[in-house]
């Protein structure tokens, strides 16, 4: 059978599933017919038999007659070799004939085809099966001698006066081959009429379900393909005017597919231009934010060049702080912000006046306005989104570990890592180069400093890592900071 796996079409249709209609029309037609056959044999079988069977009896009851007729006058003009001649031809005229005998009216054997029967008492047997009358003979199944025979029994009359009983028996073996024979042919005859009925329902199925078939190609194709290719129309009747009206509806659907296509190549092309366009907004954004990065870039180096002993503070805090950061096993990326913090530190000083500036915070007057440099700094690295993420750098790096810091009075850990870092170049930087008020450290006092500081301004492991740094480095020079970073 044409049995298939349930299988997905084109967007999920199903194509085909379980059984197909052709076999489904074709087991019921098939399972129809046969069942048709088979009661047509029967009944041909049946009927067949029941007429050879009747056939054969009124056969016998008719030869029986004839006897019995023929013996008549032979009995009355006791004329034994008539009898004889009588019995001998009636038995050899017909195969089927088991026996025939002739008996008196004191039912004595007066002729028989077994000659050894003759002059002695016929020998009845007990009928099995009564078969009927026919006129004034009677028919019986009978078992004689161990055969099964239709034993017909006919009285023997001549001029009224009766004269004795003529007796025949007619073999069932002859009906029995004769129905076997007939009930073969009808079985080949059935057999060939149903080959010839498999292979016509078989047509038969294919046309009546080629339409529905078809039908179900064209959803398909309908379904899973730009091109359609109508449905042919074979017929007038119901499924020909369901197969045109599914063209015509598939030609609907067809246009408002392309339709909607169109649509959606419109809106696909109109969503590539905003993308672009937005990438262009982002690539202009990007340039503006690059632009003030490098503004604070120059604000930060002129901050330090309004002083001439802080020119140039910011990149040696940028370098040492990248130098740590570096030491503390920080990747690139990280270095690069840490860099750009430092940097950017003190930017939030272009508030400041020039005694702020110039170290003069050691004056009580300009002590609070100093205070404020880190929090002005994160107002104006509040402009680029870009710079966002030094905001809490810059605002804590005045915070003291122990938290006596400004301007939040964060303590420990709650310090960002940046930013104590950044507290600790700053701080070197500012002791080691000349004041108006003092003159410049060396690195090992700067770092005597720094280390008593430890737990109370700084980071006690980081002013650890810090001196190691700055007792490994070389005398402080620029150009010595910058390859450290590197
Ligand atoms: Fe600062």
């Amino acid at each position: 059978m044409d049995i298939e796996e349930k299988r997905s079409g084109p967007a999920g249709f199903e194509r085909r599933v379980g059984v197909g209609i052709r076999w489904k029309l074709f087991g019921f037609l098939l399972s129809l017919v046969f069942l048709l056959i088979a009661s047509a044999t029967w009944m041909a079988t049946e009927v067949t038999q029941a007429t050879l069977r009747r056939d054969l009896i009124q056969r016998g009851a008719a030869v029986s007659r004839v006897v019995a007729l023929s013996a008549g006058h032979s009995l009355l003009a006791n004329d034994p070799l008539g009898l004889d001649r009588l019995v001998s031809e009636t038995k050899a005229n017909d195969p089927d004939i088991a026996f025939v005998a002739i008996r008196d009216e004191s039912d004595v054997v007066a002729a028989h085809d077994r000659v050894k029967e003759r002059g002695k008492p016929y020998r009845p047997v007990p009928p099995l099966l009564p078969l009927g009358t026919f006129g004034d003979t009677r028919a019986d199944e009978v078992v004689r001698d161990g055969r099964r025979l239709i034993e017909y029994t006919t009285p023997i009359s001549f001029a009224g006066r009766r004269l004795g009983i003529a007796s025949l028996g007619l073999s069932m073996q002859g009906l029995a081959t004769a129905q076997r024979s007939i009930r073969q042919r009808i079985l080949l005859a059935a057999a060939v009429t149903l080959v010839v009925a498999f292979f016509g329902t078989l047509v038969l199925s294919s046309i009546i379900t080629t339409p529905v078939k078809q039908l179900h190609r064209g959803v398909l194709s309908l379904a899973g393909s730009e091109t359609f290719q109508p449905v042919p129309v074979r017929s007038s009747d119901e499924l020909g005017a369901l197969t045109r009206n599914f063209n015509r509806i598939a030609e609907t659907i067809l246009a408002q597919r392309t339709t909607l296509q169109n649509q959606k190549t419109n809106l696909e092309k109109k969503q590539l231009q905003l993308e672009e366009a937005y990438v262009s907004l982002e690539k202009k954004q990007l340039q503006l934010e690059e632009a003030y990065v490098s503004v604070i870039h120059v604000i930060a180096a002129s901050l330090d060049a309004r002083d001439p002993y802080t020119i140039r503070h910011s990149d040696r805090v940028a370098q040492m702080s990248r130098a740590l950061g570096r030491r503390l096993g920080m990747d690139e990326e990280e270095l690069s912000h840490l860099e750009k913090a430092a940097i950017f530190h003190d930017i939030g000083k272009i508030k400041a006046t020039d005694d702020v500036l110039k170290g003069a915070e050691r004056l009580s007057s300009a002590n609070e306005e100093h205070k404020s440099h880190p929090v002005d700094g994160t107002e104006i690295l509040r402009m680029a989104p870009s710079l966002h993420r030094y905001i809490p750098v810059v605002r804590a790096h005045h915070e003291w570990y122990n938290g006596e810091g400004y301007p939040d009075g964060l303590k420990g850990d709650e310090i960002p890592l940046h930013a104590r870092i950044i507290a600790l170049a700053d701080a070197y930087d500012a002791m080691t180069t000349d004041r108006p008020y003092r003159e410049a450290l060396s690195p090992e006092e700067a770092i005597d400093e720094i280390l008593q500081f430890r737990e109370t301004q700084f980071s006690p492991e980081l002013a650890d890592a810090f001196a190691k740094m700055v007792r490994e480095m070389p005398p402080m020079d620029d150009t010595i900071l910058k390859s450290m970073a590197l």
